[in-house]
């Protein structure tokens, strides 16, 4: 019985590694979580959290999850068919490049979604795209999830999926830039972090267009413009674009491998 009296939904997560295991402790707080792991789960049992070793542990959940590497999922859903779900039961999968038609046939259930997800939903700041089946009763609480066309979904898994490990190696860069001119790491953390959080406010709570923000800092004959002057000559977004275009194009070959 989860709070007010109201039965806890019960979600399993299969695949407890990365993604899985922030899932596991985001949904360990509202929901009845049993998290299976191939040898053993990786996490301490705590309040609501179940270990599994089994995917048939999984058969009288409300919402499975998957989040293991798309090679294993084969597997996976294969042994999930065997559970007959049924159609209350809400199959979703995170796994990148794996198609919504393609965990359907393996799996058989009635009910099935697919998300490229974030790890920012640690913090409830994640993006979860979808399709198929609507996801935002179970991830609401942790981010803004829009329905996107399956078309995108390898768009999606290099800007979004990928996007924080890319957003955090251009912080890395930022922080070292602090630390050698003095700043403390400590310091550095909440200077950059704050810097990223604001960014992206801005880009969420005005109209402006990236141009016209980054005209309001970079004045003529000033710091900043002699900074974008070096990105410009470096062909620093060329190497994003190049950088984005890989991660799309691993998705792609993920996508065709298993398909
Ligand atoms: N990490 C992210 O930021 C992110 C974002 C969006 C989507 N995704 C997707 O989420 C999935 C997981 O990514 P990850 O980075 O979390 O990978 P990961 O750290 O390798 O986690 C996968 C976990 O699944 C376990 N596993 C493998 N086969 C299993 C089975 N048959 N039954 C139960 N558990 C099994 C693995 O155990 P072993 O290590 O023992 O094999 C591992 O603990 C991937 O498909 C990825 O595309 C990840």
């Amino acid at each position: 019985m989860g709070v007010d009296g109201v039965d806890a939904m019960k979600i399993a997560i299969i695949g407890v590694g990365r993604l899985g295991s922030i899932l596991v402790g985001k949904f360990a707080r509202t929901a009845d979580v049993t998290a299976i792991d191939k040898e053993f789960c990786r996490l301490k049992p705590g309040a609501g959290i179940k270990q599994g070793n089994n995917i048939s542990d999984a058969k009288n959940c409300d919402v499975i999850i998957v989040s293991v590497k798309p090679k294993e999922i084969n597997g996976v859903l294969l042994q999930l068919k065997e559970l007959s779900l049924g159609k209350h039961q809400l199959l979703i999968s995170a796994a990148a490049g794996v198609p919504l038609n393609f965990i359907k046939e393996y799996s058989n259930a009635k009910r099935v979604s697919r998300i490229m997800p974030n790890v920012n939903i640690e913090v409830n700041e994640g993006f979860i795209a979808y399709c198929g089946e609507d996801v935002r009763e179970v991830f609401g609480d942790l981010g803004v999830c829009m329905e996107i066309d399956e078309k995108h979904f390898d768009v999606l898994t290099s800007v979004s999926g990928s996007g924080p490990a890319f957003i955090w190696h251009f912080a890395k860069a930022f922080e070292e830039v602090a630390e050698q001119n003095g700043i403390s790491e400590k310091d550095a953390r909440m200077i950059i972090g704050q810097l990223l959080k604001g960014c992206g406010e801005m880009m969420l709570k005005t109209d402006k267009s990236l141009d016209e923000l980054i005209a309001t800092v970079a004045s003529p004959g000033g710091t900043t413009e002699q900074g974008l002057k070096h990105l410009n000559e470096m062909r620093v977004n060329g190497i994003i674009a190049e950088t984005l275009e890989r991660a799309i194009k691993k998705a792609k070959e993920i996508g065709k491998s298993i398909g």
